[in-house]
């Protein structure tokens, strides 16, 4: 068997650590599922590691789409759509493309998309900036070029003052500068700087934009088109890769681009689009109507359903003076809980309470960021909000109690800027 590296087996020490506690890979045994409460332990838990943020897995209209597709198609049609694929494939891109007012072309999931697109869209000459905090979907995309001999440089997360110099610097050898990042990031929740993004796209012109917004899809932006497109209209330098296994509801993953010439490109060309499967019938179905209800005039009330919880946890977790990773008005929240061990405590007393959150600890988020990571989901009510908070406080009164936490320490950690410019990769 191949022996894995030291740091390997520190993870995978913590991992089976946190599985003995069933605080990671817990097994949900529901006869029946209703996006709000799993059966963890033969117990109720009200699950706060929900992203299908709009409630939308469960929408009847849906799942009626996806059982008629499976009596229409089956369960699936077996071959790349480079050779032949079912009609539906085109009315879901059509539909999609009609939400979004842009080329789309749709894969079964999020790191697909990245695959097919940086090797088509990124030039050989060209240059990529990597935030540290993108999502490892991207890292794997990219490391993919990286091996292919492409420039690849890591920034720290959010830094535009360094992303400038480094646009000057490494505009003078290569044709075009790419920066990855995600719409909204995973773990700590916070958006990326778009208006300030698109003023440099505006200075440079040699500045380009790839956003993977699959955690900003469905709850923002008018017709759900996302956390990027909510904050500024589409740029001819700007490219999307989104996610239908969240906010939309339905599974997969999905690319928008600014022109058609780049969506054709990677539909011939893109490694993924010849080589992996088309949708299954039943999800590609099931994005249609989904699409229909991002449409509708009154998809914009679920969307206010969904923010008022978010503005109610800010504010409740703001009073009880709990340690957010910061101030931000998005469906992931993220409390720190100051190491490892405090983490797996917390995360495990409240599963003992009946909620269930996910624990982050290193390679997921920095080492001295560790901490609890709740997303809202329209299944949870403002009484399991409150609940849920109140307990966390509890908890760490307790870990203050036999001095295991600071939490203006904690807190801290999250505001402090690191002064090292660049991480070299
Ligand atoms: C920001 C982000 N991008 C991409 C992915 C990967 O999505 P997929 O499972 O569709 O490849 C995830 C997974 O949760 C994610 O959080």
């Amino acid at each position: 068997m191949k022996l894995i590296t030291k740091e390997l087996e520190q993870i995978n020490t913590t991992f089976e650590y946190g599985r003995s506690l069933g605080i990671v890979r817990a097994v949900a045994k529901n006869d029946e599922y209703d996006g709000r409460n799993l059966i963890l332990d033969g117990k109720e838990t009200v699950f706060f590691g929900n992203c299908s943020y709009m409630g939308l897995d469960q929408n009847q209209e849906i799942k009626d789409a996806a059982k008629n597709a499976i009596d229409k198609y089956g369960m699936y049609f077996s071959s790349s759509r480079t050779f032949v694929g079912l009609e539906l494939f085109e009315q879901m891109e059509e539909k999609l493309e009609e939400m979004f007012e842009k080329p789309v072309n749709v894969t079964t999931s999020t790191t697909f998309a990245h695959i097919s697109n940086l090797p088509i869209l990124i030039g050989k000459n060209d240059a990529i900036i990597l935030d540290n905090y993108v999502h490892s979907s991207m890292q794997t995309a990219v490391n993919m070029m990286r091996n292919n001999g492409d420039h690849v440089e890591i920034l720290r997360h959010s830094r535009l003052d360094l992303l400038e110099d480094r646009i000057k610097i490494l505009s003078a050898k290569y044709n075009n500068i790419w920066y990855m990042i995600d719409g909204i990031y995973s773990m700590m929740g916070d958006g990326a700087p778009m208006k300030e993004l698109e003023f440099l796209m505006n200075k440079y012109e040699q500045f380009c934009v790839y956003a993977d917004d699959a955690h900003g899809t469905s709850w923002t932006g008018k017709k759900g088109v996302g956390y990027v497109l909510n904050e500024i209209p589409f740029h001819e330098k700007l490219f999307i890769g989104m996610s239908m296994s969240k906010g939309f509801g339905t599974g997969g993953g999905l690319m928008v681009y600014p022109d058609k010439a780049s969506k054709e490109l990677v539909k011939n060309l893109g490694k993924t689009m010849i080589f992996s499967g088309p949708p299954h019938p039943a999800a590609a179905a099931a994005a249609i109507k989904s699409a229909e209800i991002h449409m509708r005039p009154e998809f914009a009330d679920l969307q206010l359903d969904l923010k008022r919880k978010i503005e109610f946890f800010w504010k409740k977790a703001n009073q009880l003076s709990l340690p957010l990773s910061g101030n931000y008005a998005t469906p992931i929240f993220f409390i720190g809980a100051g190491n490892t061990e405090n983490t797996a405590y917390t995360a495990k007393a409240l599963l003992d309470s009946g909620f269930f959150v996910s624990p982050c600890t290193f390679p997921s988020v920095p080492k001295n960021k560790t901490g609890i990571r709740i997303t809202l989901s329209r299944y949870i009510t403002l009484k399991d909000i409150e609940h849920l908070l109140e307990m966390v406080n509890h908890i760490y009164l307790q870990l203050e109690k036999m001095g295991k936490m600071d939490r203006e320490q904690v807190k801290r950690r999250f505001t402090e800027k690191s002064t090292k410019e660049l991480i070299l990769s």
